[in-house]
């Protein structure tokens, strides 16, 4: 038995699915009497995860502070036996397979807040192991509900081991975004993108309302508000799958009053969640797993999740546009680089909700999240390594290699111009250079939030931090198209 784990009866049977039995766990840090699970065997299946002790939080809520998800206490079976039970129930007795619930039943929710609640750093060792349990149990995925849940519950286990992905969830969101049915994978991503974000308006706008006159939380607000109202450039997909006229209604000004803004923005926010289609909704809800209690950390995922969903449409975007130069078309070309640009040129409204992060909060991040940079970001590297050949970026253990079969953007770009010649090839030329000059100014502004939120401290990806971020802002995202003759055609 773990040191850590003391008085736990492993002799008393209960006739419970999952064989709960009531015991005190002596484990430190833990308050509560947690249910334990045994496998069949009466071998206690809960002791790997050590609970660890968090530090003193802070006592506020919003910016520099805790979330209001931390401080909530109407929540119906937040314990942890609560939690603990609903999933016991779904997952029926060992060795009873057609007892298990459907996937689309699991408890996500309450595992969600319990999470929300301590931080996945914090989370009960017991509920971690039964998840770990679950996932281990699950039979080979079937539907697209099973495939979700089974792409899920890493996330919920891996405070030892996690990467980048399991860290922001991106798995369930790319997977619902492949597989939805009926739908292309470009309008869920733009859908998905919208719900993060009225998702976070109404966490900034609660927020808001817990401390009315906080000056750090108001701005955060005025910026997610102004973010989502430029949501149809960022997204400019979901408008059909959401079903409202995105920019529309974002703007309104309400001044210097606080409440006011708080109910605007929760209303606003949560208006626009209404329309979206509910898997999305759902499966975005259940993709915020933070490793702390900080408000800010939600904002830090949110807004990682929104910009990893940016990159994969502007790869994708990419893709199309090389398959249709390697088709003879540079008109078409030239829309999809263009659609590519105009999501990179509206990331500005993003990193203005980014710098409103506080420097303390976010020191207690990066302490939660070592090895999970986004150095691993794929979607990312594939969006530099299809636009051309260039210098190898910075990796670490746990960056998953990208490769690029096939000719790149700028190859494929050289290869037409040689048979098409430069006026027929002007406006792939010009839509090229502005993508680049919107993917470079991101860059920059990671850059210089960077700077101003870590200094010069050196990054969780192990680079130099803002210096590595400084020089690789300065290379461009197609080297062979910097000629002067095709910078001056596209003013
Ligand atoms: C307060 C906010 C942020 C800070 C302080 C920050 C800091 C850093 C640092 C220091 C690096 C260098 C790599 C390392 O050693 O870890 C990095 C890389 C990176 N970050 Fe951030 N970051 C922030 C927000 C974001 C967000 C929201 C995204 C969105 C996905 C993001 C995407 C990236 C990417 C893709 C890289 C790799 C860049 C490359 O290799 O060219 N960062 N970041």
């Amino acid at each position: 038995m773990s040191p850590v784990f003391r008085g736990v009866d492993v002799t008393a049977r209960e006739e419970k699915p999952f064989r709960l039995i009531a015991t005190t766990l002596v484990v430190m840090g833990a308050r509560e009497q947690l249910p334990s699970d045994r496998d069949g065997t009466g071998r206690l299946a809960i002791a790997r995860s050590l609970a660890r002790t968090a530090p003193q939080w802070p006592p506020h809520v919003g910016v520099g502070g805790r979330s209001v998800h931390s401080t909530r206490t109407d929540v119906p079976d937040r314990t942890a036996r609560g939690v603990l039970d609903r999933v016991a129930r779904w997952l029926g007795p060992p060795g009873d397979p057609a007892a298990r619930g459907r996937a689309e039943a699991f408890p996500y929710r309450e595992v969600v807040e319990r999470y929300r609640h301590h931080g996945r750093t914090y989370a009960d060792p017991a509920l971690v192991e039964a998840l770990r349990e679950v996932h281990a149990r699950l039979p080979a995925p079937r539907t697209l509900p099973e495939r979700l849940l089974a792409d899920w519950l890493p996330s919920t286990f891996d405070q030892d081991d996690g990467d980048y992905d399991s860290y922001v969830n991106m798995p369930v969101l790319e997977r619902l975004a492949d597989e939805y049915p009926g739908a292309d994978a470009d309008t869920v991503h733009d859908a998905e993108l919208v719900a993060l974000l009225s998702d976070l308006l109404i966490v900034e706008g609660e927020a808001l309302a817990a401390d009315p006159g906080a000056h750090p939380q108001r701005v955060r607000t005025h910026a997610t508000l102004q973010a989502l109202a430029r949501a149809a450039e960022l997204a400019p997909l979901a408008a059909g799958a959401v079903g409202v006229a995105l920019d529309s209604r974002g703007g309104r000004r309400i001044g210097r009053d606080d409440t006011a803004l708080a109910g605007w923005a929760r209303l606003r926010g949560q208006d626009v969640l209404d329309r979206v289609p509910a898997p999305v909704r759902r499966t975005v809800e259940s993709a915020m797993l933070p490793t702390t209690p900080l408000h800010d950390e939600i904002m830090f995922i949110r807004s990682v999740q929104i910009f990893e969903i940016v990159y994969r449409q502007m790869f994708r975007c990419l893709e199309r546009a090389v398959a249709a130069l390697l088709d003879g078309d540079p008109v078409a070309a030239a829309g999809e680089l263009d659609d590519a640009g105009r999501r990179v040129a509206a990331t500005p409204v993003l990193f203005r909700v980014l710098t409103t992060m506080s420097r303390p909060a976010f020191a207690h991040i990066r302490a939660h999240t070592d090895g999970r940079s986004a150095v691993q970001s794929r979607a990312y590297r594939q969006v530099e390594r299809l636009s051309a050949v260039r210098p190898p970026a910075a990796t670490d253990a746990r960056t998953a290699p990208v490769v690029i079969t096939g000719p790149t953007l700028q190859e494929a770009f050289d290869a037409r111009l040689a048979d098409l010649g430069p006026d027929a090839m002007r406006p792939v030329a010009e839509a090229m250079l502005r993508l680049d000059r919107g993917w470079r100014a991101m860059k920059r502004t990671h850059w210089g939030i960077t700077r101003k939120i870590i200094g010069s401290v050196p990054g969780t990806g192990g680079t130099s931090g803002a210096d590595y971020l400084k020089g690789t802002a300065e290379i461009p995202l197609f080297p062979g198209l910097h000629d002067a003759a095709w910078e001056r055609a596209a003013g």
